[in-house]
């Protein structure tokens, strides 16, 4: 089987009155069919970005996507989500990619009734008549753990806690059962205990559905109770990839290094925002010439100020792109 999502070379930048904001600088990598990828990184990494970029969703202008490829492999075949027309990406976004962003106000319509909103999206992607969608509607907010669905289905947005808002944003990504799944910080504005439900949420219903899932996160501690694998941008960049547990074990990069090191346990639902590292992220303003974490790692050698280090293959499922072999203590 064909993965499900292959990334080649993604560019992102934004025109600004500052200049042209680099923000993502060649980002690759391969989405398993049903696999869930966690991507972490500090802030300004272009987590987000490479993600609404995949969706369609930069505003255009100032954003542009320079380069880059994006197959998804769908139930219509292969297709490249970077050149689809606006109504082929409306297709596709909502009924084969669902998708939960992190703040669940600017992703609701708060003059429409959550009932309204489900049916929307099944009435549009799948063709429901108004009564299946309705009854679908319940059916869903009763999976997704909403208590009293015929009465929740008539609610505003405002009647609902901000848990029970990324509920039922959770239900419309999932209405359509979408192979992929994209959740950007989807927990980040919750509290603590409302978090760790909708995380146990997420992997019900990726069991269930066997969609594919890419989880944006801050929070280590979920990354390792969620993800097979986990992917590290920096700058824009991805520096390493690996499945989770050889990722903890056998971190590869300075900059993965350095955001493992402070971290007490791995085995709690407890939040841990990434650990900060001295100094600061390259300035996005300025193109990429050489390795983007250089300014900040202890192993910098000439090298890191001459290229891009490109991934290097440890093991056929672990990258890193680090000029320096931090095992081994010198120059790869
Ligand atoms: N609309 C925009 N106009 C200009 N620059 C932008 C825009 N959106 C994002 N950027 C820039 O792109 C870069 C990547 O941003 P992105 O939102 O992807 O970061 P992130 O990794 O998701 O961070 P966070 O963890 O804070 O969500 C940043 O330098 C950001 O300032
Ligand atoms: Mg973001």
């Amino acid at each position: 089987m064909p993965p499900l999502l292959e990334i080649h070379n993604l560019v992102t930048t934004f025109n600004t009155i500052d200049g042209l904001v680099h923000a993502v600088n060649g980002v690759s990598f391969t989405l398993e069919q049903g696999e869930t990828l966690a991507i972490v990184g500090e802030s300004g990494s272009g987590k987000s970005v490479s993600m609404m970029s995949l969706l369609g969703l930069i505003p255009t202008p100032p954003g542009k996507i320079e380069q880059g490829e994006a197959i998804f492999h769908g139930p219509g075949g292969a297709r490249d989500l970077l050149h689809l027309s606006p109504a082929q990406m409306r297709d596709v976004r909502g009924g084969q990619i669902g998708f939960v962003f992190q703040d669940p106000g600017s992703t609701l319509n708060p003059v429409l009734t959550v009932g309204d909103q489900i049916c929307e999206s099944l009435t549009r992607h799948l063709g429901l008549s108004r009564g299946a969608a309705r009854q679908r509607a319940l059916e869903l907010l009763a999976e997704v753990g909403i208590p009293d669905p015929a009465l929740r289905i008539n609610n505003y947005p405002f009647q609902l806690s901000g848990g029970m808002r990324q509920r039922v944003i959770i239900a419309i990504a999932i209405a359509c059962r979408p192979q992929l799944i994209i959740a950007d910080e989807p927990t980040t504005a919750l509290d603590v205990t409302v978090q760790a439900q909708i995380v146990d949420l997420f992997k019900k219903l990726r069991q269930e559905l066997g969609a594919a899932v890419i989880w944006i996160t801050h929070d280590l501690g979920v990354v390792a109770g969620i993800a097979h694998r986990v992917m590290v941008l920096y700058g824009g960049r991805v520096v390493e990839v690996a499945p989770v547990d050889e990722l903890y074990e056998r971190p590869l990069h300075p900059y993965t290094l350095g955001l493992l090191g402070a971290l007490p346990r791995l085995d709690t639902h407890e939040q841990r925002r990434l650990v900060s590292i001295e100094g600061t992220p390259p300035d996005s303003l300025l193109p990429l010439r050489n390795c983007p974490f250089a300014w900040r790692c202890t192993h910098t050698f000439q090298r890191c100020w001459e290229a891009i280090p490109e991934p290097v293959e440890i093991s056929p499922t672990h990258q890193a792109a680090c000029f320096f072999d931090v095992e081994k203590g010198e120059p790869r």
